[in-house]
């Protein structure tokens, strides 16, 4: 009887001790416990760090709520440029239409959009603290000048308008469309996007401007990732810096007669093999056409829009 009632009390203790333990366990794994604020994010099928301790942004790297909490405390404009010169107006309506639906939503984000053509930029309903602003401006001839030119063009704006206008700056091609969230997890003093034909490729395939007569010279072997030139942002002081110095090097490169081969993107990735990047954003962030799929990136967010090169473009 007394050997019984032994067995019982450890029975029933067995029962209480590892009920304990699963509740335990439990409330640290549970999100019920707020543990998916610390845990759980990270991947380890792609790179997410850079050897220089940069953040590569994406998907399943960040807690959208928790991100846009802080940066909500923080009252930031973000300035974004875009430029559609000649038939490049024609990009503009699915630009502007899917920037309201996807980029830095809840935000305060100013477009500044550079056109020879303002009668034809469409009238796009902006949400609450979302302005636009027209700027007028001749086209060129040659779309690697037009291109190209933009560097000089953000060099001086920042310089003379945005000081006291905003916190942050975006360069954005305008032949793109946003598929999905482009928000303040990109932001950084200096954001670079790696081009979307290059993420998992070896170096030496990386279009670098190869020839030393040109200032985009990046020597065999040299270069971290290959970035695109239709994206890149960070707080004005440094993108201010950016401009300023791929502008200057253009110009001793015209001054050479040499033109580098990727235009403002060799000069823009020379940069930022000295200048590191303090933040990187996968090609999430500019794929290169919707339906081309890929593995690792788990969402489009911003993408390429398909366009007949010699249809749009003033010269071959
Ligand atoms: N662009 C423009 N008009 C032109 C050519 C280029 O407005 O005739 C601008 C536009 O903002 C475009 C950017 O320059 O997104 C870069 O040119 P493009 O998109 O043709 O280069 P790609 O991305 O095809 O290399
Ligand atoms: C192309 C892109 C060009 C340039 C080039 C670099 O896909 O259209 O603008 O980035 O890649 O090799
Ligand atoms: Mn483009």
């Amino acid at each position: 009887m007394r050997l019984r009632q032994i067995f019982y009390v450890f029975l029933l203790g067995m029962f209480v001790g590892l009920s304990l333990s699963g509740l335990i366990y439990w409330g640290f794994t549970s999100i019920w416990f707020g543990n998916h604020l610390t845990g759980n994010l990270g991947r380890t099928d792609v790179a997410s760090v850079t050897p220089w301790l940069a953040p590569i942004v994406w998907e399943g790297t960040f807690d959208s709520r928790v991100i846009d909490s802080i940066y909500k405390q923080q009252n930031i404009t973000i300035a974004t440029t875009v430029f559609a010169l000649g038939k490049y107006t024609r990009f503009l309506k699915d630009f502007l239409e899917s920037a309201e639906e996807h980029y830095f939503v809840g935000f305060r984000v100013h477009f500044y959009l550079f056109t020879d053509q303002p009668e034809e930029v469409p009238n796009v309903k902006l949400g609450q603290e979302r302005y636009l602003t027209v700027k007028t401006l001749p086209s060129m001839n040659r779309w690697q000048d037009i291109s190209m030119s933009r560097m000089e063009i953000l060099e001086k704006l920042i310089e003379n308008e945005l000081a006291s206008e905003a916190d942050y700056i975006f360069c954005l091609d305008v032949d793109t469309k946003f598929y999905g969230r482009w928000g303040v997890e990109s932001l950084g003093r200096l954001v670079g996007v790696i081009h979307p034909w290059f993420f998992n490729v070896p170096r030496f395939l990386f279009t670098y401007e190869h020839r030393p007569k040109s200032q985009a010279y990046i020597p065999a072997g040299k270069g971290d990732y290959y970035y695109t030139g239709a994206a890149f942002g960070g707080s004005l002081k440094d993108v201010h810096n950016l401009t300023k110095t791929c502008r200057e090097q253009m110009n001793i490169d015209t001054a050479n007669s040499i033109e580098a081969l990727w235009h403002e993107e060799s000069h823009l990735n020379k940069y930022f093999l000295y200048n590191k990047p303090s933040k990187l954003l996968s090609p999430e962030y500019l794929w290169r056409d919707i339906s081309m799929s890929s593995g690792s990136v788990k969402i489009i967010r911003f993408s390429h829009v398909a366009k007949n090169n010699a249809e749009v473009r003033p010269n071959l």
